[in-house]
C-alpha cells in the first residue's frame, strides 16, 4: 500500500465520521493562530502609545485586551485539543474493535500460525501511534500552521528585512526533521517487534510456568527475560536519543539567529530605520513562534510513525477468511445424518511436505457411532476437525447427506456439531457461564440438567461456590476428567446430531473414567457419532473402524473382521489398545 492510500483509507474509514468534530477543533484553532498573532501585534501600538506618547486612556485598554486575546488563545486551545483527543480515542476504539472482530472470525490455520504476543503489540502500541497521527499531529498541522502564518504576517509587517533573516531558520529546520522522522520509522518498527517479543515471552512464561520448576530453569529464564526487557530497553531509548538529537542543532542555529537579528536591527534602530515599537512587536511574534515551529518539526516523526504502525494493523483488519459461506448458501438439511469424505486430501499451510491427509474415501453411518485409530500423527484430529470446516480440504469434498459442506451455510453446519475434545477450551469464567457458552438461549434449568447428565454435579457441589466458582484461565483450577466432564455437558446443551470425539489418551481413575463413558453413551445415543478411540469399550461399541496410518484409510471393518484381516489393526490393537 502507498502512503497516500492509506492516509485516504484511513480519513474514510476512521476520521471521517468525526468531521464536525475535526472541524470545530479547526475553527478553536483558527482563534488560536488569530489571538497569537493579535498579541503579537498589540505590542506595536501598546510601545508606541504608551510609552512613547505617553497616552493615558490605552493605558487600561491595551493590558485589557492583552488579556482577552491570552483567555481566548487558552480557552479555544483547551476545547481544540479536547475535541481531537475525543476523536482520537474514537478512533482507537474503533481500530481496536475491527482487529479484535478480524480475530475472531478468521480461519483457524491463520490464528496457529501466528504468536499472540506480537499481536498484543499491535494492539496497544500500533493503534496508539495511529491515534496520535490523526489527533495530535493533525491537530498540530492545523494550528501550529496557523499560528505560524499569523505569526509570519505580523513579523513582515513590522519589518520584512528582519523577518527574512527570522525565516531561513524553517527551510533548516524542516531539514532537520525530516531526516529525523526518516530514522525514526525504522527504530520505532524495531520497538515494536521487541514489545511484541517480551509479550510473547510473558505469556509463554505463564503457560509454563510448572515447566519451569520443574526443569529448575528459573535462573535460566532470568537470563533470558532480562535479554527480552533489555532489548526493548535499548531500541525505546534510541526512539527517544533520535528524538532528541535535533536539541543542540536547533540551539545553535537559534543562537546565531538572535545574534545576527540583535546586530541586524540595531544598526536599524540606530540608523532610524526602524521604531522600537515595531522590533518588540517583530520579536514577540518571532519569540511566539518557536513553540510552534518545535511542535511542527514533530509532527513529520509523527506521521512518519503513524504510517508505518497503519501498515502493519491494516493488513490484520484486512485478513480474507477462506473458510466462509455465502449470504445466498443455503441451511444444511440433516436427514440421516451420514457424512462421507469423497477423495479428501489435506496439508496444512506451516508445513507443505507433510502430506497430512491423502484421497481420503469414507462412509460414515448416520445415528451409529464410527470409529478412528492409528498412531500419534496419522491424521484423526485433522480429520475430525474438517467436518465443522475448521480446516477445508485440499482436494476433494466432504458430504453430509449428499449435501457439499461448502455449498450449505456455516452456521447451520456447524449448529449440528458438537466436539468434545482432546484438550478442553474453557474460559476463564463461571463454570454455569461455561456450560451456557454452547447455548446461550438456554434456560437455567437446561443448564443444570446438562451439568446432571454429563455427571459434573458431583464435583460441582464441592467448589466453593458451586456453579458460579470462577475457573481460572483454561480451566486451571480443574482436574483433566473435570474438565471432560464440562465439555460433555456443554455438547448435551448443544443438542446437536452430529457429535465428533477426541478420546483422551490419558487414562483417569476408573470410577471416573466410569462416570464419563456412562455421559458418553447417553450423549451420543442415535447420533452420529465419530470416535477417535484409545480405549476398547469404545471400539466395541463402534459398529464400523477406520485405521488411519500416515494420512490414508488402511483397513475398514469391525473390531472382529479388523482383527481377522488386518495385520496392522491386529499390531496396532496389541500395542495400543489392550493395555488400556
Ligand atoms: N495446526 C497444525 N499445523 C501444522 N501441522 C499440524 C497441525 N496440527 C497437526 N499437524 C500435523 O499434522 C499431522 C497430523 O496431526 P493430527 O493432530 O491430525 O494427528 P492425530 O492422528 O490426531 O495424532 P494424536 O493421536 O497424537 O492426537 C501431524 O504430523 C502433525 O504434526
Ligand atoms: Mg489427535
Amino acid at each position: 500500500m502507498d502512503n497516500k492510500k492509506i492516509y485516504k483509507r484511513l480519513f474514510k474509514d476512521y476520521t471521517s465520521k468525526h468531521i464536525y468534530k475535526i472541524l470545530l477543533a479547526a475553527f478553536f484553532s483558527i482563534i488560536v493562530a488569530s489571538s497569537t498573532s493579535a498579541i503579537a501585534w498589540l505590542l506595536d501600538p501598546a510601545i508606541e502609545k504608551i510609552f512613547i506618547e505617553k497616552d493615558q486612556k490605552l493605558i487600561i485598554i491595551i493590558p485589557l485586551a492583552i488579556i482577552i486575546a491570552f483567555t481566548a488563545k487558552g480557552i479555544s486551545l483547551y476545547l481544540a485539543k479536547l475535541l481531537m483527543i475525543i476523536v482520537g480515542e474514537e478512533v482507537k476504539k474503533q481500530l481496536q474493535t475491527n482487529m479484535l472482530n478480524s480475530f475472531i472470525v478468521a480461519d483457524t490455520q491463520h490464528i496457529e500460525s501466528k504468536h499472540t504476543g506480537k499481536y498484543i503489540s499491535n494492539l496497544n502500541f500500533d493503534v496508539s501511534q495511529i491515534t496520535r497521527m490523526l489527533s495530535e499531529a493533525f491537530l498540530s498541522v492545523f494550528k501550529d500552521g496557523l499560528t505560524l502564518i499569523g505569526l509570519l504576517i505580523v513579523m513582515f509587517i513590522q519589518n520584512w528585512k528582519l523577518s527574512l533573516i527570522a525565516i531561513i531558520m524553517i527551510p533548516l529546520a524542516s531539514i532537520i526533521a525530516k531526516v529525523l522522522a526518516k530514522r525514526m520509522g525504522k527504530v520505532v518498527t524495531e520497538a515494536q517487534e521487541k514489545s511484541g517479543d517480551l509479550n510473547r515471552y510473558l505469556i509463554d512464561l505463564f503457560k509454563n510456568h510448572k515447566i519451569i520448576k520443574i526443569f529448575q530453569r528459573e535462573n535460566f529464564e532470568k537470563i533470558r527475560s532480562e535479554k527480552f526487557v533489555n532489548d526493548l530497553k535499548n531500541k525505546t531509548l534510541k526512539i527517544s536519543a533520535v528524538y532528541i538529537r535535533s536539541t543542540p542543532v536547533m540551539e545553535f542555529l537559534t543562537g546565531i539567529m538572535i545574534a545576527i537579528l540583535i546586530f541586524y536591527s540595531g544598526k536599524l534602530i540606530i540608523n532610524e530605520q526602524l521604531g522600537i515599537n515595531n522590533f518588540f512587536s517583530f520579536l514577540a511574534a518571532m519569540m511566539l513562534a518557536y513553540q510552534p515551529v518545535k511542535s511542527l518539526t514533530k509532527v513529520n516523526i509523527m506521521f512518519s510513525q503513524g504510517l508505518s504502525a497503519a501498515k502493519r494493523i491494516l493488513p490484520i483488519i484486512d485478513t480474507k477468511n477462506e473458510i466462509f459461506s455465502k449470504e445466498s448458501d443455503k441451511k444444511i438439511k440433516l436427514v440421516s445424518g451420514n457424512i462421507s469424505f469423497r477423495n479428501v486430501s489435506f496439508f496444512y499451510k506451516s508445513n507443505l511436505e507433510n502430506k497430512v491427509l491423502q484421497n481420503i474415501n469414507i462412509e460414515i453411518k448416520g445415528g451409529k457411532m464410527t470409529a478412528l485409530v492409528g498412531h500419534s500423527g496419522s491424521g484423526k484430529s485433522t480429520l475430525l476437525n474438517m467436518i465443522p470446516r475448521i480446516y477445508d480440504p485440499i482436494d476433494g469434498k466432504i458430504e453430509i447427506d449428499n449435501q457439499d459442506l461448502k455449498k450449505v451455510s456455516l452456521d447451520s453446519l456447524r449448529k449440528q456439531i458438537s466436539i468434545v475434545d482432546q484438550n478442553t477450551t474453557l474460559f476463564d469464567d463461571t463454570i454455569f457461564n461455561n456450560i451456557k457458552y454452547a447455548n446461550p438461549n438456554a434456560s437455567d434449568e437446561e443448564i443444570y440438567n446438562a451439568a446432571k447428565l454429563s455427571m459434573c454435579e458431583n464435583f460441582i457441589t464441592k467448589l466453593p461456590d458451586g456453579f458460579n466458582t470462577v475457573i481460572g484461565e483454561n480451566g486451571t483450577r480443574l482436574s483433566g476428567g473435570e474438565k471432560q466432564r464440562l465439555s460433555i455437558a456443554r455438547a448435551f446443551l448443544k443438542e446437536s446430531k452430529i457429535i465428533l470425539l477426541d478420546e483422551a489418551t490419558s487414562s483417569l481413575d476408573s470410577e471416573t473414567e466410569q462416570q464419563i463413558q456412562e455421559a458418553l453413551s447417553k450423549l451420543t445415543y442415535n447420533k452420529t457419532t465419530i470416535v477417535i478411540a484409545h480405549r476398547l469399550s469404545t471400539i466395541l461399541k463402534s459398529h464400523k473402524i477406520f485405521v488411519i496410518d500416515k494420512g490414508k484409510v488402511i483397513s475398514t471393518g469391525n473390531h472382529k473382521e479388523l482383527l481377522q484381516n488386518s495385520e496392522s489393526y491386529k499390531n496396532f490393537y496389541d500395542r495400543q489398545i489392550k493395555q488400556s
